[in-house]
Parts: C-alpha cells; structure tokens; sequence
C-alpha cells in the first residue's frame, strides 16, 4: 500500500478516535470547572460508523488506532467494539488510553477482546491529591484497575503523569520510583492549554528539563534507542529498574516535525491537528449515503490540510475555541 503522507512529508498512519465525549472524572486540565457541554446522543457515531470509517481510513494507510474519550471505557458495548476491531486484517496496532476508573471490571476482557497496549493516566499517588485533581475520589478504583491490567496481560503498561507546578512537581520521583519495582513506563507530559485560563497555565506549566534534572538527582537516565512505537515521548531508564521513564515535550520540544497522527471526534469530525480548531465534517457524509471514495477524498483533504506545527511555544496561551481537552482526547 501507498505511504500516505501530508503536503509535508510526514507519513500519517495513526488514527486516534474518541468514542465518545463523556468521562467520569474531571481533571483540571481537560474538563472545565461545571463540566463540558454533552454532545447529543444522536450526534456521537454509532460502532458501525466509526468501524466503517476506520476501514476507509485503513484502506488510505492508517495502520494504528487508538480509542480516547471523554473516557472510553464509559461507552456500553466498548470490549465488543474492540473485539471487532483487533479482528480487521492489517491493523497493525490497537490500543487505548483510559483514565482507569472501570478498568478492574474490564480489563480481563478488554485483553480478551485484543487489546494489548493500554495507556493509563495517573497524576499522583495520594488519593487526597486525586481528589483535587480529578474532582472524584477515585484513586483506590484506579490503582486497582492498573494492577487489574498488570495482571490480564498487558505489555507495556503506560501511565501518563501531566505535571503541575504546586500540584503535582513534588511527587516527579515517587512517580519515578515505581519503575524501580514495577514494568510501567511512566510518562512525564508538559501540561498543555488547550482553551484553559492563561493564569493557570503560567503558573503551572513545568518543562521537561525541568523534570529531567529532578530525575538526575536521584540516579543518571540511560536513553533507550529501540522504542516500542513512534509516539511522542522520549524514553530513559535507570540503572536495574525494571520500567522505563517517558518524557513526552509537547511545549518545550515540539514533535510536530515528526507528526503522524489525525484525529477523529465522537461525533464524526476529522481534527488534523490536536491544536488546529480546523476540523472536517464526515459524518454528515457518511450518513447522506457517500460512497468509500467519497469519504477517503475527505480524509485525504483533512491530511493535506494539516497545519505544519502548533504555535504554542510562540504563543503559550492560544487558545482552541471550539472544543475542551475532555472532547478531543488528548
Ligand atoms: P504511544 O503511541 O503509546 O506513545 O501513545 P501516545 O503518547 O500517542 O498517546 P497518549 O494517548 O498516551 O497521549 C500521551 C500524551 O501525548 C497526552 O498528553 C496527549 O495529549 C499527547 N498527545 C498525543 N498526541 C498528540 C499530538 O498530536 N500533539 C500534541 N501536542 N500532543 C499529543
Ligand atoms: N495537557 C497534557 N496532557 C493532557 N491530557 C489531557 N489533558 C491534557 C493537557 N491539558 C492527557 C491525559 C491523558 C491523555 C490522553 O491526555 O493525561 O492521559
Ligand atoms: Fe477524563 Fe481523561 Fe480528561 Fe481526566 S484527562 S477528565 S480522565 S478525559
């Protein structure tokens, strides 16, 4: 097959999709303080859509997916929904990140179903601090779900850390330590405003080398070459721990040279760029009967459109206007 690539010759062959809008916590750095408003039942894609369009999107060149939220293990019907998908021929990839609520119920079968990789997000190891951070106190629920998913089988396990001065920044190496005992790969990110308060972003914004020279104090980071995927974080390892560390530097060390990924939104738009609020209706197409050439001409149209990079470090408080974090799933 054809290498599908952009106007800038970066090859595309990552889909994320995001299932559905809703989530059940509420961090504070995706979901605005009353919630987000709710998409209308009626307007999320039902299975057989997004199926059908991650078919079309595969017969261009997508060979990843990824099922985001809201959070997606709130959708009904999710591990069938899986199981459906791992079983696409040439899906090299299907995975999926959760917040890790409802994964002690469903991780066994989530496994069952396919899936094999799993990213996880977990910001602090003090259920107080969870509270504050998520609104719900759910870190007991979330722990156990993570050992829910150590023990079904899943390799490698990632639990995604979004750093925050005066929140989080002091627990960078107990977070850290966990790769001591435990295979995790805990990944580091720089918080990123995506139409949050410019206040809070400039006081809570941390940058990865910041959080580099943390994890220097306690013993030296040896570089692991050999990656699992070509995903945005870099990967390091001390000395004997059975984990690896990932920094993932969106603000500080932009991968957007490296991009490869388009999104595609619970109620049916193609988003070519996490940042970009440019996003192309396909839904309406699908259901007005359009034919698969059809539909494969509007993703190749949102690909060509893709911006060539964010410009966050130019103007850390840009704001996207039309959708919150908790919409487009990270
Ligand atoms: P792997 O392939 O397992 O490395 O997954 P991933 O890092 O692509 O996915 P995940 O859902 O775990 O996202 C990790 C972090 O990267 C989150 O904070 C995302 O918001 C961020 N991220 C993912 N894709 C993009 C992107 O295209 N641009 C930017 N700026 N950040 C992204
Ligand atoms: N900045 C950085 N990462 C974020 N995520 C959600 N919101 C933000 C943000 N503002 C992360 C979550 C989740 C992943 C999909 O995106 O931690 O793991
Ligand atoms: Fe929900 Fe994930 Fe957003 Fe937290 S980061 S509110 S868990 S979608």
């Amino acid at each position: 097959m054809a290498l599908l690539t952009d106007r800038y010759q970066r090859p595309i062959d990552y889909l994320r999709v995001s299932i559905t809008d809703r989530c059940d916590l509420r961090c504070i750095y995706c979901t605005p303080l009353g919630g987000a408003p709710k998409l209308a039942h009626d307007d999320i894609l039902t299975y057989e859509e997004f199926l059908h369009l991650i078919q079309v999107s595969m017969d261009l060149g997508i060979t990843k997916v990824r099922l985001t939220g809201g959070e997606p293990l709130v959708r009904k019907g999710v591990t069938d929904f899986c199981r459906r998908l791992a079983g696409i021929p040439g899906l090299q990839s299907l995975s999926l990140t959760t917040n890790g609520v409802m994964l002690e119920e469903l991780a066994q079968d989530l496994y069952s179903a396919g899936i094999r990789r799993i990213n996880i997000s977990l910001d602090t190891l003090q259920p107080q601090k969870f509270l504050h951070i998520t609104r719900r106190d759910e870190f007991d629920r979330v722990w156990r779900g993570i050992q829910a998913a150590e023990h079904a089988g899943f390799d490698p396990i990632k639990i995604n850390v979004v750093v925050m001065r005066g929140i989080n920044d002091d627990e960078i190496l107990d977070l850290a330590k966990l790769t001591l005992q435990r295979p995790y790969h805990i990944r580091f990110i720089e918080f990123m405003s995506i139409n949050g308060d410019s206040q809070w972003v400039l006081q809570h914004y941390v940058s990865s080398d910041e959080i580099l020279e943390k994890l220097l104090t306690v013993a030296p980071l040896e570089p692991i070459v050999s990656q699992h995927t070509n995903g945005p974080a870099r990967h390091f390892r001390w000395p004997d721990a059975k984990g690896v560390i990932g920094i993932i530097s969106p603000i500080s060390h932009h991968f957007c040279p490296s991009c490869n990924r388009i999104r595609l939104t619970a109620d049916g738009k193609l988003r070519n760029c996490l940042f970009s609020d440019q996003e192309v209706d396909i839904k309406s197409p699908l259901r007005q009967g359009a034919t698969d050439a059809e539909l494969a001409q509007i993703l190749r149209a949102s690909i060509d459109n893709k911006p060539e990079k964010h410009s966050l470090q130019s103007d850390v408080f840009r704001k996207c206007q039309n959708r919150p974090m908790v919409a487009i799933g990270g």
